[in-house]
């Protein structure tokens, strides 16, 4: 966001105090911020107390060798255990897990017992096929039920999970089994999208062609498309699983046993595996969402409509919900199959309580229309939250208005894949809203806003965010990469964890986020590597250069916009160019990569040092006057280029 656009923000003066019928019942209140503040170890300590050990941790944090954080390190638990067996045992087999709405319209209601069942199910089918605890399993799966217990039968046996997002293409997913040594992938034959079926064991068995490792496949039925099944190597999950026994017993590992890798763009070409362990992960999970989204177990139904192939669906579908003994809601498709109140109809079927979502969603219900809510009941709704980009104040209140008809809190909660869980956000009992920031840590995390020289700024003043204090959620490592989890994450400020965002205080000292400061987008909602789309584009045979940027989006938040350099070659590159090259990104990264704009230019703006300019071709492809260009080898390009584009059609 451009610093005019950000005073404009913060000249925002509309403000949101928590209903007071909230706020006398509220799980946070201003002690728990003092309590943290008092001993932020001892706080963690007490929230550690939320889910069940084996053996009860006398250490919290451990920081002996930083930025390598151990948390409870000598507590053993089990994180399926957690999230299903002893709330069963707790007596509560028949509350519902999850609300389960297929696209189609077809539904399941699944309680804890149900689940608890299935899970144990398939984690005898996963030994049954030589899983063993500390081997790694990719799971690609649509949004159904099978992803939940995919991903808790590999916790019950200490196999950790790599989940790899269903839009994802071929050769992403072949490129994230060979880097963490997968050898069981879980898959369906496909998924329902847009009112039809859409195959994804295809994309399974072409990235398997360069993963030779991979010795089984476990395919759910769902679409019950024609799927080829390798002999000896794919089984249907509905024979071989449904045919174990429903009895297993659980073992119990250390907190800092892994439970999962997720992979996410980083500044550079190569996806980084992100990875989290067992029992800080799960602390953090079930803290912040009975925190943030001031969780009543006992009533609330929570609805996470993001998918499970994302951090979100991992801590705040998955994780937290199910350690926290809630009722959630799971749907599959798309928010207009099929119309455009599929949505605000099941927050009326299923009475849903807390909605979840990225402002991207917010802003395509907003240009499709009020009326569209309005023909449904909403009632139910107590409070909203948003997640994944800076929250623009009118859509905000938009929600606010149209969704929760000026009843609930919006929480806009700031966090990354790293981060495990929230981290920035308002307490919905405690904070006095303000549309369009973050505002302060959640109690227990410590962060601050630094200059370039890693000093606090002060109240008014902009900077990097940083995290000054370990918290229990934060990944350990990134996989298999020790040295760039340093270098990444704690290099740039010594001793404090770079999230690699831009942010500023406002003269409450509260904070807003200004988007991304390395080579990353955020496009609805999700992390996309320029380079790792620049590679892409530079693979096709037509392709010399290629330089990405994220252009501000009214929809999206941000998009991707291409230029490429054709090779001499290829003359014009035909009257397809275009469309060609989005398809090859597709199926390089996958659909949600594809650019939105591609340009086809003689040159590229580069400094004398050789480094593309993508700040003058963001202030192209966002119709800007340009920007300083004095750096630049040969400032004429600009014109060549801004000429080129007038030209063309
Ligand atoms: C990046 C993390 C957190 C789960 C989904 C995305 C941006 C995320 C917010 C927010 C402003 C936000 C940041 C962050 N981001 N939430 N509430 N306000 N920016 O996870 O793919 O790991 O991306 O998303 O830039 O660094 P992710």
């Amino acid at each position: 966001m451009s610093e005019e656009g950000l005073s404009n923000l913060m000249h925002e003066d509309r403000r949101f105090p928590p209903p007071p019928e909230l706020a006398a019942h509220a799980n946070v209140t201003a002690a728990t911020y003092a309590e943290a503040e008092a001993d932020v170890e001892a706080f963690w300590a007490q929230q550690a107390r939320r889910i069940s050990w084996e053996t009860e941790p006398t250490q919290v944090l451990d920081w002996s060798n930083p930025p390598f954080a151990q948390w409870f390190a000598d507590g053993r638990l089990n994180a399926a255990y957690n999230c299903l067996d002893r709330h069963v045992e707790a007596g509560l087999g028949d509350r519902v897990a999850f609300h389960f709405e297929g696209e189609p319209g077809d539904t399941r209601t699944i309680t804890y017992a149900d689940l608890a069942s299935e899970v144990r199910q398939a984690a005898n089918a996963l030994t049954a096929i030589g899983v063993e605890a500390g081997d790694r399993v990719a799971i690609y799966l649509p949004m159904i039920p099978e992803a939940v217990v995919a991903m808790l039968a590999c916790a019950r046996i200490g196999a950790p999970h790599t989940v790899v997002f269903g839009g994802f293409s071929a050769d992403a997913l072949a490129s994230r089994i060979q880097d963490c040594g997968v050898e069981v992938v879980i898959t369906a034959d496909g998924g329902f999208r847009r009112g039809k079926p859409s195959p994804l064991k295809p994309a399974v068995d072409a990235a398997l062609e360069s993963c030779p490792d991979v010795h089984h496949v476990l395919v759910v039925r769902r679409t019950e498309q024609e799927t080829a099944m390798a002999e000896g190597r794919d089984l249907w999950w509905h024979e071989f699983v449904g045919g174990q026994a429903t009895e297993h017993a659980c073992e119990f590992f250390p907190a800092e046993h892994p439970l999962y890798i997720m992979y996410t763009s980083g500044s550079t070409g190569k996806p980084k595996g992100i990875l989290h362990t067992t029992g800080g992960y799960l602390v953090g999970t079930a803290y912040t969402h009975w925190a943030t989204f001031d969780l009543k177990p006992e009533t609330d139904v929570f609805w996470t409509a993001a998918d499970i192939g994302w951090v979100t669906g991992h801590s705040y579908l998955v994780y937290g919900p199910l350690a926290n003994g809630a009722t959630s809601v799971m749907y599959e498709g798309t928010p207009d199959t099929p119309h455009q109140g599929r949505w605000w109809e099941l927050v009326d079927k299923y009475g849903v309580t807390i909605l979840y979502c990225a402002p991207t969603a917010i802003r395509t219900f907003m240009k499709w229309g009020a009326d569209i809510p309005e023909r449904h009941d909403l009632s139910s709704l107590r409070l909203l939250g948003s997640v994944g980009e800076p929250i623009n104040p009118e859509a905000y209140v938009w929600y606010r208005h149209h969704i929760g008809h000026d009843r609930t809190p919006v929480v806009d909660t700031w966090w990354q894949t790293e981060t495990g869980m929230h981290m920035i956000s308002p307490m919905p009992g405690v904070t006095v809203g303000k549309p369009g920031a973050a505002m302060t840590p959640v109690p227990g995390v410590k962060v601050e806003v630094v200059n370039d020289e890693g000093q606090p700024v002060g109240n008014g003043q902009g900077g990097y965010l940083t995290v000054t204090h370990p918290w229990p959620a934060m990944l350990r490592t990134l996989w298999g990469d020790d040295e760039r989890y340093v270098d990444t994450y704690w290099s740039r400020f010594p001793g404090m964890y770079f999230a690699g965002d831009g942010a500023k205080k406002d003269e409450d000292g509260d904070i807003w986020f200004l988007g991304r400061v390395d080579d990353v987008m955020n496009v609805s909602g999700h992390r996309m590597s320029t380079t790792e789309i620049e590679s892409a584009l530079v693979s096709h045979p037509k392709v010399a250069e290629a330089a990405v940027v994220g252009a501000t989006d009214p929809m999206t938040g941000q998009a991707v916009v291409a230029f490429v350099i054709l090779r001499s070659e290829a003359g014009d590159g035909g009257p397809d160019v275009v469309q060609e090259l989005r398809a090859h990104v597709a199926r390089e990264i996958g659909a949600i990569a594809k650019p939105r704009q591609i340009m086809v230019v003689e040159e590229l703006p580069k400094t004398r040092s050789g480094k593309i300019m993508r700040r003058l071709l963001r202030d192209i492809a966002e119709n800007r006057e340009l920007g300083d260009v004095t750096t630049l080898t040969d400032s004429s390009v600009m014109t060549l280029i801004q000429e080129n584009l007038a030209a063309s059609p």
